[in-house]
């Protein structure tokens, strides 16, 4: 066999599988096949029992293989796809000898439905070992009787809670639900293992957590998740979740699921969701192309964006050193650290690790032995060359300069260097923690070596680097503007707020416009719309101007274009006014004209890089793949009519960008 091996140990088999060719093991068809073959040979031998165990590393199975996925043509071919690995592994669940799944590292989707298959369940105590069902996140549920298996072993609510947020749990919130039986140390797992072979008894979950189960209280208990549920995700652009709830509430049975999931695997929302989840690994790789050699970092500027930069890379292991002006402000992002930390990862000891990596560094010294500076100072050109003039002289020759900055052109800030080459910019976006995406910002002058060791430490801090030529608000900014502009010339118009951002959410953003620059902050957007006014020839309407001007900016002085209580909670008027202008498609429309002209520019390398940047940074409506996804969904020719309809109705920030007429540049470099 290719990628299983079946060795005998003891009185019992132990079964390994090793995906050739893949750092990380998944179930394509052949490696099911081979398994199929593999519990037909065991079926024949006489074994008291069968381990199954990863040969890699890195973990034991991180699910379904879901380049696959795009080889399926319709719903009944991917429901016989899923009948094919439920076959085998009821057959896995049928072998008369006890079984474990000796599980470590990630336990995924179809990885966990092969460990439900099996009697038992050992786990590696650490860090590292998650397990779930994150299908809901590519837009389909679990399809080799995972929905089956999952409720009478931990009980029905946390099984529909498992497979509705597609969260991940540690080894001993798992063993806790009873998901796993056991979670030991390395050392242990393979002792733990054999004494679970030498057992008999299946575990159930305890009947109190089985209850909600019951008929006469489930109607109920469903009725009230469904509410939950109405309330967070939209069922027309998501229908997933709302499957696993019906499935679960019928009792459904394999063919039911394996029905259900070929319905939503050649849907359009799970279609998109795949290519956003395959867009995220694109990066990755295209980020990979250097191998990842920082270690100590040194940031300045120990403020909103600097502080929060500087943990992020003490919690995922670098040693870092803050610096700032005076050693209050170091202390309070430190502050701000510690609650982080302590949040994340909770265990006291981790905690003190973590901040014993982020080092106050007030007088700079860490400049002399960093391989990485980042500067995340106030966006003033001036003052920045200031800095990076000084870092010049200190940091060691083969040290990366980076720049946050939001606005300001790479080669402004490369000019006073002496060597201009090692300058890039690292555009992280607020929230730090949160925003997976990071610009990587390449100028005239940088090097490709200095943008590839960038890349790759946005890499190895678990973020997504997207590789953006300097120009003026880069990628995500760029577009985004056109976007906010349009929400606020609307609101000049007339036009209710809440109207506006109900039109943003109802097509699938995760917040409407106006809620979101009362997020980022009317100041800030103001100074970088003005930064683009030029450039770009938005027009900045002058009610933001105003309201700044009135110390209005936003959430965080309380009161923006929605007023916001003592928790930060938007006074919104729910009756939403009905209205003849088209908001969605002037919003949408700008945003889509804004990133033709990006692809047209070369902002980025491709349709598949606008539609990561716009996905992974902003939250554009991931069901539909991205705005160039949209765009091919919707034809180009019809995209461009509308806009030369609406620049008719409302002037020349509508006119369709050259590049609508270029049909070259919507065809994608990669195949995804
Ligand atoms: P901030 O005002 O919160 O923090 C700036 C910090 O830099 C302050 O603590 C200040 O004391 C410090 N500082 C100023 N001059 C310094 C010097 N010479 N040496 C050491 N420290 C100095 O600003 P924020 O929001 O963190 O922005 C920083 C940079 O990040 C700017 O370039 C901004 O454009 C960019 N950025 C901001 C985003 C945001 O949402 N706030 C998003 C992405 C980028």
């Amino acid at each position: 066999m290719k990628h299983w091996q079946l060795e005998a140990s003891g009185e019992h088999l132990v079964a390994t599988l090793d995906v050739v060719g893949s750092s990380a093991n998944m179930l394509s068809h052949e490696v099911l096949q081979e398994l199929d073959e593999l519990l037909a040979e065991l079926e024949q031998r006489s074994a008291s029992g069968l381990i199954i165990r990863s040969g890699k590393p890195g973990g034991f199975i991180v699910g379904a293989d879901v380049r696959e996925f795009g080889q399926v043509h319709d719903a009944p071919q991917a429901a016989e796809l899923a009948r094919a690995g439920q076959r085998v592994f009821n057959r896995l669940a049928a072998l008369p000898v006890p079984t474990v799944a000796l599980i470590h590292g990630y336990c995924l989707g179809g990885g966990l439905e092969l460990a439900l298959a099996c009697r038992f369940r050992v786990a590696r105590d650490d860090d590292s070992t998650r397990l779930g069902l994150p299908e809901v996140r590519l837009g389909i549920h679990p399809g080799f009787a995972g929905t089956v298996r999952l409720p009478p072993l931990i009980g029905a609510l946390p099984a529909l809670d498992l497979m509705l947020s597609g969260r991940t749990l540690g080894s001993r919130q798992a063993q806790k639900l009873g998901l796993v039986d056991e979670a030991v140390p390395e050392r242990h797992l393979l002792d733990a293992a054999r004494a679970h072979v030498a057992k008999r008894r299946r575990r159930k979950a305890p009947w109190l957590r089985r209850l909600p189960g019951w008929w006469p209280l489930r109607a109920f208990v469903y009725r009230r998740v469904l509410r939950q549920l109405q309330k967070k995700v939209n069922a027309d652009h998501y229908p997933a979740p709302y499957r696993i709830l019906q499935l679960r509430k019928m009792r459904a049975n394999q063919e039911q699921e394996a029905i259900s999931l070929g319905e939503l695997l050649v849907s359009r929302t799970s279609r998109n969701l795949v290519h956003v989840f395959l867009l995220g690994e694109e990066l990755k790789r295209r980020g990979r192309t250097h191998a990842h050699d920082i270690e100590r970092v040194h940031v300045i500027g120990a403020g909103a964006m600097g502080g929060d930069i500087a943990t992020w890379a003490a919690y995922k292991g670098f040693s870092v050193s803050l610096q700032d002006q005076t050693a209050e402000l170091v202390a309070r992002a430190l502050k701000r650290a510690h609650a982080f930390f302590q949040k994340r990862l909770k265990e006291p000891r981790a905690v003190q690790q973590a901040m014993d990596r982020l080092m106050p560094d007030v007088s700079g010294n860490g400049v002399r032995r960093a391989d990485l500076i980042i500067e995340a100072i106030v966006e003033d050109v001036g003052i920045k060359q200031a800095v990076f003039r000084n870092i010049e002289q200190q940091a060691p020759a083969s040290a990366v300069l980076a720049s946050n900055t939001s606005s300001i052109p790479l080669e402004e800030l490369a000019g006073t260097l002496r060597d201009p080459s090692r300058l890039v910019g690292l555009h992280f976006f607020n929230p730090v923690a949160k925003m997976q995406l990071v610009e990587v910002v390449h100028g005239l002058q940088s090097a490709p070596a200095a943008l590839e060791r960038a890349c790759a430490y946005a890499v190895a801090i678990d973020k997504l680097p997207l590789r953006v030529k300097s120009s003026p608000g880069f990628l995500v900014n760029r577009i985004l503007m056109p976007y906010l502009m349009e929400a606020m010339t609307m609101v000049e118009e007339g036009v209710a707020i809440s109207a506006i951002d109900r039109a943003a959410t109802d097509f699938g953003m995760p917040m409407g416009p106006i809620e979101l620059a009362d997020t980022v902050g009317l100041d800030i957007c103001l100074s970088v719309a003005r930064e683009l006014a030029g450039p770009l020839g938005v027009a900045v309407p002058d009610k933001l101007s105003a309201m700044v001007e009135q110390g209005q900016l936003g959430k965080k002085s309380g009161r923006g274009f929605y007023r916001y209580d003592a928790k930060g909670r938007a006074r919104r008027d729910t009756r939403v006014r009905p209205n003849d202008i088209p908001i969605t498609e002037r919003l949408v429309l700008r945003v889509l004209n804004e990133a033709m002209a990006c692809l047209r520019e070369g902002v980025v390398q491709d349709a598949d890089a606008i539609d990561a940047g716009m996905v992974y940074g902003t939250g554009f409506a991931p069901y539909l793949g991205g705005p160039m996804r949209y765009v091919e969904s919707m034809g180009e020719t019809g995209i461009s009519h509308s806009l030369y309809r609406l620049s008719e109705e409302y002037g020349e920030r509508f006119t369709p960008d050259a590049g609508w007429s270029q049909a070259d540049l919507l065809v994608r470099a990669s195949s995804i």
